[in-house]
């Protein structure tokens, strides 16, 4: 039982390391390089240009998932295997979208009250 409480718990440091090591700034260049930003704009937040190009900032899916559905996508989305998109690329990418800014609440904006 208490070998099973530190694996779980080294899991945890282990994993939230990596996370850390993930790079926002690298994770924009690799949003522009390999292309999202087509579909889902620059800074993730969706685009009128393609008509179903989805908001993908501060995306509440979990890494696990985002992968999942980047790397295995059939639909309107081209999937992007670990072959074209490395997965140290794919977790900046996960960064980068977590970190954009989010907008300002709209109840703070004065014209729109
Ligand atoms: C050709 C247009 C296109 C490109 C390029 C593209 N996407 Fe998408 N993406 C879509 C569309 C359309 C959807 C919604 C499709 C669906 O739900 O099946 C989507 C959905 C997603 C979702 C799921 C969002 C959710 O909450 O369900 C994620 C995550 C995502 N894209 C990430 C990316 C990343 C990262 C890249 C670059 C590596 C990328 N996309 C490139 C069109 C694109």
């Amino acid at each position: 039982m208490r070998i099973r409480v530190a694996l779980i718990v080294a899991a945890c440091v282990l994993g939230s390391h990596a996370a850390l090591a993930a790079s926002a700034e690298n994770g924009k260049k690799a949003f522009t390089a390999h292309g999202c930003w087509q579909c889902h704009g620059f800074e993730g937040q969706g685009s009128a240009v393609t008509s179903n190009g989805k908001v993908i900032a501060h995306t509440e899916l979990p890494y696990e998932s985002f992968e999942a559905f980047v790397r295995s996508t059939n639909g309107a989305m081209p999937p992007f295997r670990e072959t074209i998109l490395p997965a140290a690329d794919l977790q900046d990418i996960y960064a980068y979208l977590q970190a954009v800014p989010k907008p300002p609440e709209v109840s703070s904006i004065p014209l729109l009250k």
